[in-house]
């Protein structure tokens, strides 16, 4: 048991590895089926409560509109609305909210929080972003991938930047799914040690082990996929200007991805920053797949949701 993991019994969806491959690949089945029309899980009734530390574009309506679109309800809180940890405590904050919905999503600025969630929630708890992971991010890009290149397996999946939440979670994921996960980041601001070990013992024997670079263009080298995102995360603001010199030399720009494939997709989970950690215009590169990344949270989220309260099988 990690901190990171939550005791009570209920299913919940803190990290990515808290699903199986088979689970993995059913909820992208599921979602890219919600994609194209076949699929409407049917959670008529149900309701989704999203706490929110952080801002959030994507994640809000998507989650909002995802359970609408499903049938369902949702409702979303300001930190300053319910002050997690402050007014109350998230223990209590769960123990309520799981008399009134069948669903809560948090964005919190501590993973503890999320973990005090689920140990006390009666209902599952789906991590909506935290400082170690961003789980929903990484199904809703896993699909955008298996979309667009027909498998996972057997890709190269390069991150440029900070081992953030964001790959971490891509990291974990990859194992999973049995791609091939490279990470180019300067001294300091590498991927952490305990997500490193738990992604190799992930892989197995047969898969392949993160591969910590330091060199950019080591790490794009033949890739099928180059992924970045902020070199400042919510809650890093005050460090802004000193990681903007110590990324120096860590953009993903059209030179870039020139190392890469020449299938290769260009991915950021957004919000993006033209002139750091992307030359301008990369959102809109005949490479990208952005914008279906973040279409994807939409269906990846509302198969996640149906899975995890059983309107569709789970593997
Ligand atoms: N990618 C993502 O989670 O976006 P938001 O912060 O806008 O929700
Ligand atoms: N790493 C970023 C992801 C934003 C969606 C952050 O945590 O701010």
């Amino acid at each position: 048991m990690t901190l990171t993991e939550a005791t009570t019994t209920c299913r919940h969806f803190l990290s990515i590895a808290d699903l199986s491959a088979e689970e993995i690949r059913a909820v992208l089945d599921a979602a890219s089926a919600i994609r194209s029309g076949e699929l409407r899980p049917d959670v008529a009734g149900r309701s989704l409560v999203l706490l929110l530390e952080k801002p959030s574009l994507r994640t809000r309506v998507s989650f909002e509109l995802g359970m609408r679109k499903m049938g369902g309800h949702s409702l979303s809180m300001l930190p300053q609305e319910v002050g997690l940890g402050g007014r109350e405590p998230p223990e209590d904050v769960a123990r309520v909210l799981s008399r009134y919905a069948d669903v809560i999503a948090a964005r919190v600025n501590s993973h503890d929080t999320l973990v005090e969630l689920a140990n006390a929630a009666d209902v599952p708890v789906i991590n909506a972003l935290s400082e170690i992971e961003h789980p929903c991010q990484i199904l809703a890009d896993l699909q955008a991938i298996r979309e667009h290149f027909g498998r996972l397996e057997g890709l190269t999946i390069a991150f440029i930047g900070d081992g953030n939440n964001v790959a971490a979670s891509l990291a974990l994921g990859c194992a999973l799914v049995g791609a091939e996960f490279r990470i180019a980041s300067p001294a300091g601001y590498e991927l952490p040690g305990d997500i490193v070990a738990q992604a190799t013992r992930l892989a197995g024997q047969a898969g392949h082990a993160p591969q910590l670079l330091l060199k950019p263009e080591n790490a794009v080298d033949g890739a099928d996929v180059v992924y970045t995102d902020v070199w400042a995360s919510m809650g890093q603001e005050t460090e802004r200007e000193q990681r903007t010199r110590d990324f120096r030399g860590y953009q993903v720009s059209p030179n870039l991805m020139e190392l890469a494939d020449p299938k290769a997709v260009f991915m950021h989970d957004l919000p993006a920053h033209e002139g750091e950690e992307i030359s301008e215009g990369m959102l809109t590169h005949p490479q990208s797949i952005v914008f279906n990344q973040a279409e994807n949270r939409m269906h990846a989220q509302a198969a996640l949701i149906a899975m995890l309260l059983g309107a569709i099988p789970s593997a």
